[in-house]
């Protein structure tokens, strides 16, 4: 099978090896990477690939932490294309498909350079998923949204910004988590 998905997904998820706050990341980017290409109407093919960038978005990360004990933008971005790479080919993606791909990965945090809906799509499933995973997830909503142009988007991270609940998303276990893991954004 080209361009096998659910592989990819399963291979990155064996890869993560039951690591939870990347594990859970994973997941929540890839279901909203889904649900947002498809309400903005992407073509298959662009929705496969946006799919797939999900998956791998943060892949470099294991290896920048074992690596350099850094896993900075500038550090991924350093590792990121030879390991997703490896996955793309072990999941018979073709070359036209896995070269949008890798450029998605490698330019997932640069807000500011819109390379076009894909890119946006990803930056807005990520953004989201980054402010559930923030204790004052409200006010770190309030600050990306000027990141956000899709409807869709836009609909979803004001919905979190509107959010009256008290507490926040994160419990007690994802903290501990979360500082374990020197987080940055991902
Ligand atoms: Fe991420
Ligand atoms: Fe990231």
């Amino acid at each position: 099978m080209l361009n096998n998905e659910p592989k990819l997904l399963k291979d990155v998820l064996l890869y993560e090896n039951g690591h939870i706050r990347r594990t859970k990341h994973i997941l929540m980017v890839y279901s909203l990477a889904k649900s947002i290409s498809s309400e903005e109407g992407l073509s298959l093919e662009q929705q496969q690939i946006v799919q797939s960038a999900a998956i791998l978005h943060d892949i470099a990360i294991k290896k920048c932490k074992r690596k350099y004990n850094d896993a900075s933008i500038e550090k991924q971005q350093l590792e990121c294309i030879p390991v997703a790479k490896k996955f793309l080919k072990a999941c018979n993606y073709v070359p036209s498909y896995t070269e949008k791909i890798l450029n998605l990965i490698y330019h997932h945090h640069d807000y500011g350079a819109c390379q076009g809906i894909e890119h946006q799509i990803l930056i807005e499933a990520d953004l989201i998923v980054n402010c559930l995973e923030h204790r004052n997830y409200r006010e770190k909503a309030a600050d990306v949204a000027v990141h956000f142009h899709t409807k869709t988007g836009k609909e979803l991270l004001h919905k979190l910004m509107e959010n009256k609940e008290i507490p926040s998303l994160n419990t007690l276990h994802d903290t501990v988590q979360e500082t374990e893991d020197l987080p940055s954004i991902h």
